[in-house]
């Protein structure tokens, strides 16, 4: 490492807002005149509701004719806006240098996607000090809550060798718990043609050094990228290192990874746009959940994927923006519900539960993504009476007020009727 990293994420744990973990001060809160509530089960939204917060976490919700007394507690009347869970985007790859816009026009104007755009980027990241990552990724996270977005996951991989692997989960550990290790992204520049050495390196070193900063192991299993027996490898060692497992699979291209995500119980499969029956069986008969990225399908212009067919065969599904700045630079949840709405042909209630409870579900998180009493008070107020708004209003930023554990994180609480 060329540069002490300390003095940067410190800046970042200090910023304002941008840290997904809890905070001190959470205070005892009523939030009255809510218009529609979804809960984040998918369950009928209530109407007229209200909700009861405490110290940090939901105490009370039901119809407001049923409110308890809560004396001392600050009262918020939200005049009839619609409140759902604060979004648990569940796949990020957040830490990285410099941008692919030009690439990205390409694709626009006919090339097709391929991994080798990351490379790209990995130059970039390596390059890149340590003050202007941990910037750059505290920009992004800023821009992710004011969105709505409680909880994020961010991955590593635009490092590629051991200390940039090591620097970016420390980074991106300042923001979040929710770390994952994705030394096997593509194949170093400098193994090329040596992908099983670059899997050594993956498996042993860069896993060490990524470990005690990590809490899952990711690979891209794709062509291109890794075959199943070198996913295999990864996901085993990341394992026997007390890791969760996750995959990016089956983007491309029919491929190994989706069958492998079920064969070794991966929290998560994510992308999943070619499935084969035996794919879809193999998960069905699985608990791994299936994250859908249908703003990566957008702007690679790709196929979406057959998210009727999961649901349909009892495959629990998420949905995350994988925000990165080739396949997907956004961090906008309500542009993915939208896209799921519009694409994937999810219902709202479907699209609303996939990026809340779903996401919780994809990190193996049950104190997050749920309005109820005992979960976590992360609660989003939409500048809307319903939650139809989210999709119905695409490009439209409708987010009135953000509550994570308890505390206003974002917007502000409305001081008129909707
Ligand atoms: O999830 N599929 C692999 N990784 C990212 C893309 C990364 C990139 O293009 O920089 C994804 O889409
Ligand atoms: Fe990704």
């Amino acid at each position: 490492m060329t540069q002490p990293h300390g003095d940067a994420v410190a800046r970042v744990r200090e910023a304002e807002g941008t840290s997904f973990e809890p905070g001190e001060g959470a205070q005892s809160l009523v939030l009255t005149g809510i218009g529609e509530l979804h809960d984040g089960t998918g369950r009928e939204p209530l109407y007229g509701a209200a909700l009861v917060v405490e110290g940090g976490t939901v105490v009370w919700v039901g119809p407001e004719s049923g409110l308890p007394e809560a004396s001392g507690a600050l009262r918020r009347d939200v005049g009839g806006r619609a409140v759902i869970p604060g979004f648990v985007d569940s796949h990020t790859h957040l830490v990285f240098a410099g941008d692919r816009a030009g690439e990205w026009e390409k694709r626009m104007a006919g090339q097709p996607y391929a991994a080798g755009g990351i490379a790209n980027t990995v130059h970039a990241t390596r390059a890149a000090s340590t003050a202007r990552l941990a910037a750059n990724v505290e920009r992004l996270a800023r821009e992710a809550v004011a969105g709505g977005t409680t909880t994020i996951e961010i991955k590593s991989g635009y490092g590629l060798d051991v200390d940039n692997e090591k620097r970016i989960v420390e980074i991106a550990s300042s923001l979040t718990s929710e770390v994952t290790f994705l030394g096997a992204h593509v194949v170093a520049p400098e193994f090329a043609g040596r992908s099983d050495d670059y899997v050594d390196l993956v498996c042993g070193r860069m896993l060490d050094a990524c470990r005690p900063t990590a809490r899952w192991v990711d690979v891209f299993c794709e062509r291109g990228a890794f075959d199943a027996d070198q996913a295999r490898a990864v996901l085993v060692a990341g394992r026997e290192a007390g890791l969760g497992l996750r995959l990016h699979a089956n983007q491309l291209g029919h491929g190994p990874g989706a069958a492998l995500a079920a064969e070794l119980g991966a929290a998560s499969v994510d992308h999943c746009s070619f499935l084969a029956p035996s794919d879809v069986d193999a998960l069905a008969s699985s608990s791994t959940v299936v994250t859908l990225l249908p703003a990566a399908d957008f702007s690679t212009r790709s196929a979406y994927p057959d998210a009727r067919r999961l649901i349909d065969a009892g495959i629990r599904i998420a949905l995350a923006s994988d925000c990165n700045p080739g396949s997907s630079y956004t961090t906008s949840m309500a542009f993915v519900i939208a896209l799921a709405v519009r694409e994937l042909r999810l219902t709202v209630a479907e699209a609303v539960t996939a990026a809340t409870s779903g996401g919780a579900d994809a990190l193996l998180r049950d104190d997050i993504g749920r309005i109820a009493a005992g979960k976590k008070a992360d609660v989003v107020v939409l500048e809307a009476p319903s939650a139809s708004w989210i999709a119905y209003r695409p490009g439209v930023p409708l987010i009135s007020a953000v509550m994570r554990g308890g505390r206003l994180v974002a917007g502000a609480w409305p001081s008129h009727p909707q």
